[in-house]
């Protein structure tokens, strides 16, 4: 068997990516700006099958073998590797998250990552990053993001091979933290897949585009200078912006629980009444993460944890790219 085994960090986007122009590609309407995280990861060993003794990609996560309903996504990426090489083989996939699924955190871009890494090595296809970034956006647009550390940025592109993600920083850049305040365990009911197609519908999609390019380029300037008081602002416009255009979607997609809106108003009242610089993004759910420096984050997470509605926090800094490790899981 061919075999390889690649650790990739999971990323929080402060400029987000939702709603797409090309959908079998997965080109977005937007550039988008993420921090790839050093303490939640996804570690996947890939051993391809080259004598036919599998009848189907067989895929274990976190210890459970996946169905082949819940697989599908997984072989369908695989078919796009299967395709670079040439070959036929199937695949045994063996996954770990190091944090707990449905924590606000997205498996999905450190997990296709990290399934592109480790299935072209072991097909011993020689990739860059950049490349690499391409594949996995395929599957998992925020996944494209997973392929570089530290701060990154996923131009638009108009074709599979320029709609990649591009570093800006390295994570010794600026020693940043998320903080997530999770406020509910339970899984989403819409995958962010359908969420996107679903963008076009909302009236309020054409003003979040026709601000992002202005809230792309403050984000930049922000880690630039380091400027937590200009990154944090812009981070929680297009935050609200994106959850506008999903509310008023057809239909509607409302991700927010009430413990979701107990952590904005306490972020403000902190950082209003006692001067506390953290602020707020919001992915695809609704838990909710919390940005800073690093030296607030101890304040913050005291603060965080004494909240009746969050039931955990779980808090990463920013983290390098891919690894291809010698240790495989299988
Ligand atoms: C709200 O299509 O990358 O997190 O693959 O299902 O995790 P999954 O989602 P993806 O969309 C991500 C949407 C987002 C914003 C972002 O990460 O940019």
């Amino acid at each position: 068997m061919s075999i390889a085994t690649a650790r990739v960090g999971s990323n929080i986007a402060f400029i987000k990516y939702w709603g797409v122009a090309d959908a079998t590609l997965n080109i977005p309407l937007s550039n988008s700006i993420s921090m790839t995280l050093a303490d939640a990861h996804t570690t996947t060993t890939v051993a391809w099958d080259e004598i036919g003794a599998l009848e189907n990609d067989a895929f274990v996560l976190d210890g459970v073998a996946q169905s082949p309903a819940r697989s599908q996504r997984l072989t369908r990426h695989l078919d796009i590797l299967r395709g670079l090489a040439g070959v036929t083989w199937r695949a045994r996939v063996t996954s770990e998250n190091n944090f707990p699924t449905a924590s606000g955190i997205a498996s999905s871009a450190s997990g296709f990552a990290a399934l592109t890494v480790a299935g072209c090595a072991a097909l011993g296809l020689e990739l860059d990053a950049t490349r690499l970034s391409a594949i996995a956006r395929r599957s998992s647009g925020s996944a494209s993001r997973s392929l570089f550390g530290g701060f990154v940025e996923w131009a638009q592109g108009s074709s599979d091979a320029d709609s990649v993600a591009f570093p800006l920083y390295g994570p010794e850049h600026w020693d940043l933290r998320d903080l997530v305040a999770v406020v509910s365990g339970a899984e989403k009911k819409l995958s962010s897949a359908d969420g996107h197609l679903l963008a076009k519908s909302s009236p309020l999609l054409d003003g979040r585009i026709a601000h992002v390019n202005g809230w792309l380029a403050e984000t930049r300037r922000a880690l630039a200078e380091r400027d937590i008081q200009r990154l944090g602002p812009v981070i929680e416009l297009d935050a609200l912006a994106m959850h506008s255009v999903m509310m008023t979607s057809s239909p509607s997609l409302l991700y927010w629980q009430p413990g979701t809106l107990d952590v904005l108003q306490a972020v403000r009242r902190w950082r209003e009444e006692e001067g506390l610089a953290v602020y707020f993004t919001i992915d695809a759910g609704p838990n909710v993460h919390l940005i800073c420096a690093a030296e607030s984050a101890p304040e913050v997470e005291t603060r965080l944890a004494a909240l009746r509605s969050v039931e955990r926090v779980i808090v990463s800094g920013p983290g390098r790219g891919p690894q291809l490790l010698d240790e495989h899981l299988i």
